[in-house]
Parts: structure tokens; C-alpha cells; sequence
């Protein structure tokens, strides 16, 4: 595969909201963002990844966008922006943008102009229907929130029909049937691109196409929106036939004409259905996102683990590069769904990350994974700011289901797990902000914050470091093969990394339990340098001891 920037690129992925608020108004802000690039270059990424910070009525905190060319005022302003790419560049580390091409707010203007009359210049931009004969919605489809009593679809009195909003009914989605909104969102990207953004993240990239004639779901009504005759199909608008032709279009008009980067979020897709959107040939987007590692969330396996890794790193013989990734601002926090964030947080903090930054990919690390930030446990629906935890909670509780286990099923998957503020200290809000913050801080954070963690001769965030510049030092890593080795072994996840030049083996124990190994006989006869390593007091080569500690992480060179 022809070399590209960002298969050496490791991104940090900003939540702006939560991450550094200057001005005391408890939501973070660019300034913020500007005065931790240090702290982000001594990590040692070298891309940024800013979720939605476009001008929104934060809904869906920004992703309901309602001006593509404009920073949130709560933010900053453009200007601010473009001092802020400058310097980022300055100092090494590219910027890329999230992009929300499937729907606008309700306050975009071209939305305010689609629903003032039928036959508006702006009508086509979205997806209007008349209502069925017994005015009806046009079909069953849900939205993905649990709005209201379920739809998918919202009534607008003023024209008497209905349009389509997938998420929010103040996020409607838009049409990319009609050639003038294709025309708009390509000038839009290139004036992004053209201002020196490097690239984006596409939001909910597999969905822009929807089935013909918008059919009824058949997937039988289940609670709780079931009870309202609605059924939520988050297949039904994901890769629809027809959404490679309209990607390669966006690459062809706009993408292709940059050195940029685009990785798309892709719900709802296997790793059958992903080298159509990734294969370089087909030249559609660079990578993306997919959701297939703990998907069930109730058991996740180490075997499960390592067998999707191996599906997706499979397609790299293709011509296809792939994303590492544990978390997000959509899923819990990594250490608490995948590791152990209580005995056992820091240990499984470094060695998610170990596996994260070694597997073939480009790794992206999500705002406080560096220093090991767990989920929150709030005790009521209250203190819950996302949309889908708040509208799943209500809808549950009319369908019957008393408070305490609503909250008990949503609480683990929440995504405000991920969202509240970053604990930069002990001081009060976490010294996030001098503020009430938009959302409550993790009663956690003076126990976990950065400056304990920098402190602390175990720091996490010191660990990412070292791993960090090992990845990006070691030609084995970032383009070397890729072996299995105990394939089957239910807590182990072990594997060889080598190019012409170097070998390499990691060796992690992903349980909370002392693991006897059996090193795999390929093994001996050679020396295994100790590179890095999350136990205190290791030797500098290699010891086969045959127990393994409680979520030990092992990085070892091949030295003859
Ligand atoms: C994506 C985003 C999520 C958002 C949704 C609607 O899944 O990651 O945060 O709510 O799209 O835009
Ligand atoms: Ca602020």
C-alpha cells in the first residue's frame, strides 16, 4: 500500500465540552484546548481529532450543527481557530475535524428554509413525506434516541407533512439524493480543507444513503418503543446500495484533491461488509471506525478479542488500512468496560494501551484514557446529559420498568461516561473549570487526575508516553506483520510484530487473575529484550517465569 501521513499518525481525539474550560462558564473552550497542546506534544501524538465544534444549539452537543463554517461561540470564535491550527502545526500535530454530513439541526438555515413551503429552494435538501391515509407517519422506522413516542419521523404543521430525522427530531437529515446539497456539502469541505485542516472524522458515514421508497422495517416492535408500534432498525439506513457510489463522488469532488485524512464512523458494519469503503482502490474514505470489539457488551472474551482483531488486520492484505481504538465519546471509558478500574485500574489502563498502540492500525486515544479516567455512576436520571440515555430511561419508564432498574440497565453503557470533565486536579470541579460544570465531574477525581497521575512513579500517563514513541520509533509496529501466537488461550493475548529490520513480542495477561504460561516453543533459543513493561522491578531480558501477574503487559525485542 502507497505510504500515506496518517499510518504514522496517532490521534488524540478532543471533546472540547469536557476538556479545558478558561473562562469559568463550565464548559470547555479552543483557549483551553490551545493551552494543553504542550501537555499533548509531550504525550507524544501527533494529530487531533475535534469533535463537533461547529455552531450548534447543542442538542446533541454539536453534532446537530447549524452553521458548518462557524465555531460555537461557547468555543471560541474563528479566528481563535485558525490560531490554534496554526500553532498545532507548528508544533507537529495535524487537526481533523468531525464532520456531520448525515443530518443538520433544525436551526441550519437551510432547514428553517426547507420547511417554510413546499415548494421552497431548499424543500429537496431534506426528507419530507406526506403523511399515510390515516395520517400516519410514512413508515414504522424509530429514532435512534427514543424521542418522543419513538418515531423516526416528525410532523411540521405549517406544510402538513413529515420529515425524517434518524436521531433527534431537531436533528433532520438530509437528502443527498439532491445534486445542490451534494454541491453545497463539497464546497463546505473544501473551504475546511483549503483553511488547512487536515482531514476529518465522518460521522455516521454509512447511513448518508437511505433504502428506496423508504420501507417499513420488518424487524418485529420491541420494547420499550415497540409498545408504540415503532421499530428502532439501526440497519435499515446503514449501508444501503448506492452509499459507495455517493462516497466515491465526495472522494472524487473534494477528498482526493487533498493530502488529507478521512476515517468514518461506521455502525452497524462487519468486517465482510468494510473493504468496500476502505480498499484504496475503490477510493472512498482511509479507514474507519467499526464496533465489532465488545459488541455484545455482556460477554466480552479475550478469544472474541483477539478473533476480530484478526478479521480486520486480515484486511490489510487488501489494500486497506484499519483504526485501534477501545473507546470514544459514545462508549463507556476503556479501563472500566474492558479492564479492571478498581484493584486493578492502573495495570489494565497500560495494558489496554499496550494493545491499542502495537496492533497493526493508526491508534486514536480518547481524552483521559491517559491517565486511566473511569466510568461515572450517577444515582439519578437527573445528573444524565445524552440524549439516548435520557430518552431510552423515559421510554422504558412508560413502558413499565420502575426507575432503579431503568438506570441500572443504561448506566454501564452510557455515554456520559466518557463526557464528563477532565480531572486535571484534586482542586474543586476537578480543576476543569472555576465554574459549575455543564455536567457533573466523577466523584473519582481526587483520586484520579492528571496531576496525581504525573506524580505518581506508576503514572499512567507517562506510560502512554514511552508507549507512544516506541510505536512511532519501531518500523515492526507501524508497518510489520502480524502473528497470533496462543490463539486459543482464554486469557493471553500474545503476538509477534517483525519487518525486515526487527521482531518484536507482546505478551499481555487480559484477566484479573495470575495466569501460568507455556511460552510457545518458537520461542526459545533466542534473546527477548525487555522494551516496556507495566510491572514494577522486571529484568531487562526476558524471564519465563510461568506465572503471569494480574494484567501484566509485556513489550519484548528480538535480540539475537
Ligand atoms: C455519531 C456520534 C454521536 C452522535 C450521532 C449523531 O454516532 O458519534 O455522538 O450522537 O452520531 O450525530
Ligand atoms: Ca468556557
Amino acid at each position: 500500500m502507497e505510504k500515506r501521513w496518517w499510518q504514522e499518525a496517532v490521534v488524540y481525539q478532543i471533546y472540547c465540552k469536557s476538556f479545558c474550560d478558561t473562562n469559568g462558564d463550565g464548559i470547555g473552550d479552543l483557549r483551553g484546548v490551545r493551552s494543553k497542546l504542550p501537555m499533548l506534544k509531550e504525550l507524544g501524538i501527533n494529530c487531533i481529532w475535534f469533535n463537533p465544534i461547529y455552531r450548534s444549539p447543542q442538542v446533541d452537543n454539536g453534532y446537530d450543527i447549524s452553521d458548518y463554517q462557524d465555531i460555537d461561540p461557547t468555543y471560541g470564535t474563528l479566528d481563535e481557530f485558525r490560531e490554534l491550527l496554526a500553532e498545532a502545526h507548528t508544533m507537529g500535530i495535524r487537526v481533523i475535524m468531525d464532520l456531520v454530513l448525515n443530518h443538520t439541526s433544525n436551526q441550519h438555515r437551510w432547514f428553517q428554509e426547507s420547511r417554510k413551503s413546499k415548494d421552497n429552494p431548499y424543500r429537496n435538501y431534506y426528507i419530507w413525506r406526506a403523511p399515510k391515509e390515516d395520517g400516519k407517519e410514512p413508515n414504522n422506522w424509530g429514532n435512534y434516541f427514543y424521542e418522543g413516542k419513538g418515531s423516526a419521523w416528525q410532523f411540521d404543521e405549517l406544510t402538513g407533512e413529515y420529515y425524517l430525522h434518524n436521531y433527534s427530531w431537531q436533528m433532520p437529515d438530509v437528502n443527498w439524493e439532491y445534486e445542490p446539497l451534494r454541491q453545497e456539502m463539497y464546497r463546505m469541505m473544501r473551504w475546511w480543507l483549503d483553511m488547512g485542516v487536515d482531514g476529518f472524522r465522518l460521522d455516521a458515514i454509512n447511513r448518508l444513503k437511505k433504502p428506496e421508497g423508504l420501507p417499513d422495517s420488518k424487524k418485529p416492535p420491541a420494547p420499550p418503543v415497540g409498545i408504540y408500534g415503532y421499530v428502532v432498525d439501526r440497519a435499515i439506513c446503514t449501508n444501503v446500495p448506492g452509499i459507495h457510489e455517493l462516497l466515491r463522488n465526495i472522494n472524487k469532488n473534494v477528498w482526493s484533491k487533498y493530502d488529507c485524512m478521512t476515517v468514518g464512523e461506521c455502525g452497524n458494519l462487519s468486517s465482510d461488509g468494510a473493504l468496500d469503503y476502505i480498499s484504496q482502490g475503490n477510493k472512498e474514505i482511509d479507514m474507519l471506525f467499526h464496533f465489532e470489539i465488545g459488541k455484545n457488551p455482556d460477554i466480552i472474551t479475550v478469544r472474541e478479542y483477539k478473533q476480530t482483531q484478526q478479521r480486520w488486520i486480515d484486511l490489510m492484505k487488501h489494500n486497506a488500512w484499519i483504526t485501534q481504538f477501545l473507546t470514544n465519546h459514545d462508549s463507556p471509558r476503556q479501563v472500566s468496560r474492558f479492564g479492571n478500574d478498581r484493584e486493578y485500574r492502573v495495570p489494565s489502563a497500560k495494558l489496554l494501551a499496550t494493545l491499542t498502540h502495537t496492533m497493526p492500525g493508526t491508534p486514536f486515544v480518547y481524552q483521559g484514557e491517559e491517565i486511566g479516567m473511569t466510568n461515572v455512576y450517577f444515582d439519578t436520571i437527573e445528573d444524565y446529559n445524552e440524549r439516548y440515555t435520557v430518552g431510552k430511561y423515559w421510554t422504558m419508564i412508560e413502558a413499565g420498568e420502575d426507575p432503579e432498574t431503568a438506570l441500572g440497565k443504561l448506566r454501564d453503557m452510557s455515554r456520559d461516561n466518557a463526557r464528563t470533565p477532565y480531572q486535571w486536579s484534586d482542586d474543586e470541579n476537578a480543576g476543569f473549570s472555576t465554574g459549575k460544570p455543564w455536567i457533573r465531574v466523577n466523584p473519582r477525581y481526587r483520586e484520579i487526575n492528571y496531576r496525581a497521575d504525573r506524580d505518581s512513579k506508576d503514572s499512567i500517563f507517562d506510560y502512554y508516553k514511552r508507549l507512544i514513541a516506541l510505536r512511532l520509533s519501531c518500523p515492526a509496529i507501524i508497518d510489520g506483520d502480524f502473528r497470533f501466537l496462543l490463539m486459543d488461550h482464554p486469557q493471553i493475548v500474545m503476538y509477534l510484530r517483525s519487518c525486515a529490520r526487527q521482531t518484536l513480542l507482546v505478551a499481555v495477561n487480559f484477566s484479573d487473575d495470575e495466569v501460568p504460561v507455556q511460552f510457545p516453543e518458537e520461542l526459545d533459543g533466542f534473546v527477548w529484550e525487555r522494551l516496556l513493561t507495566n510491572l514494577d522491578g522486571s529484568t531487562p531480558v526476558m524471564d519465563r517465569r510461568d506465572v503471569w501477574m494480574p494484567w501484566e503487559a509485556e513489550i519484548y525485542q528480538m535480540i539475537g
